[in-house]
């Protein structure tokens, strides 16, 4: 059985948009663990474009299972980390100007850079997760780092214009998941997932957490947040793993 981290940056986004302090993630949050969800991910952007240093702080206090930081692997957020102790760090790449997250990041390039902020944080007792592409170059780097998760970067999978495209994009995020669990990495997935482009990543057993948010928060604005988490869940439950999913932690 799969994990379904859910990920509420753009429950931010909408308040950002009129600087008020509605809708709340936070609140985003205690749905989508009320649904049934394992996880909370909020990535706190250099630029804050959508989630704040506040919404990390309550989160941290608000939420049961998993809280996972996305963040640039610069000092400032290293502190923050540091500072607000979340259960998880995934390490994105992180440019100003982009949408949302383009492409994995670059540890085979900056493998010293990168060993030396995981080394940091896990010493710090925060579990590590590396945001990369599907390639096997990365995920020997992200071994080598010592980080003990990938997250498999499914954009470009997700955004694969014809049916050959998509295949050739299926096939390298199957062979990087093997790979990656013969390593002995954890592997989970992520970026422009939704009720159908999922589907055929269940079938991959290494896979055991996915990271979503943009799809559930869209579909929540028709269908409510609990339900958007609960459709979501639902096939990621169908999921066969090949390592037992760890419980999620429950602080009392
Ligand atoms: N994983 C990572 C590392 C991301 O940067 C994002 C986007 O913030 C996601 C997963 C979720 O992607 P989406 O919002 O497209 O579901």
């Amino acid at each position: 059985m799969a994990r379904l981290s859910v990920n509420v940056d753009h429950v931010a986004t909408l308040r950002q948009a009129r600087g008020i302090d509605e809708p709340d993630p936070v609140w985003a949050a205690v749905l989508a663990e009320k649904a049934g969800a394992d996880g909370i991910i909020v990535h706190l952007r250099e630029d804050r474009r959508h989630i704040q240093d506040r919404d990390l702080r309550v989160l941290k206090q608000v939420v049961k299972g998993k809280l996972n930081m996305e963040m640039a692997a610069t000092e400032e957020m290293i502190t923050i980390a540091g500072q607000v102790g979340p259960d998880l760090c995934t390490l994105v790449p992180e440019k100003r100007q982009e949408l949302t997250t383009e492409g994995g990041l670059e540890v085979a390039g900056s493998l010293d850079k990168i060993t030396d902020v995981v080394g940091r944080l896990q010493g710090a007792g925060i579990v590590v997760s590396l945001f990369i592409d599907p390639s096997s170059e990365q995920i020997k780097a992200a071994h080598q780092s010592g980080a003990r998760v990938v997250e498999l970067h499914t954009g470009t999978y997700c955004d694969a214009k014809d049916e050959e495209a998509r295949q050739r994009h299926l096939q390298a995020l199957e062979d990087a998941a093997r790979l990656a669990h013969r390593l002995g990495l954890e592997v989970a997935a992520g970026h422009g997932l939704n009720l159908t482009n999922v589907l055929p990543l269940l079938s991959m057993p290494e896979i055991v957490e996915y990271s979503i948010g943009h799809s559930i928060v869209a579909r929540a604005v028709f269908v409510g947040f609990e339900q958007a988490v609960g459709e979501m869940l639902a096939l990621v439950r169908t999921a066969a793993t090949e390592r037992p999913a760890e419980p999620p932690k429950r602080r009392l």
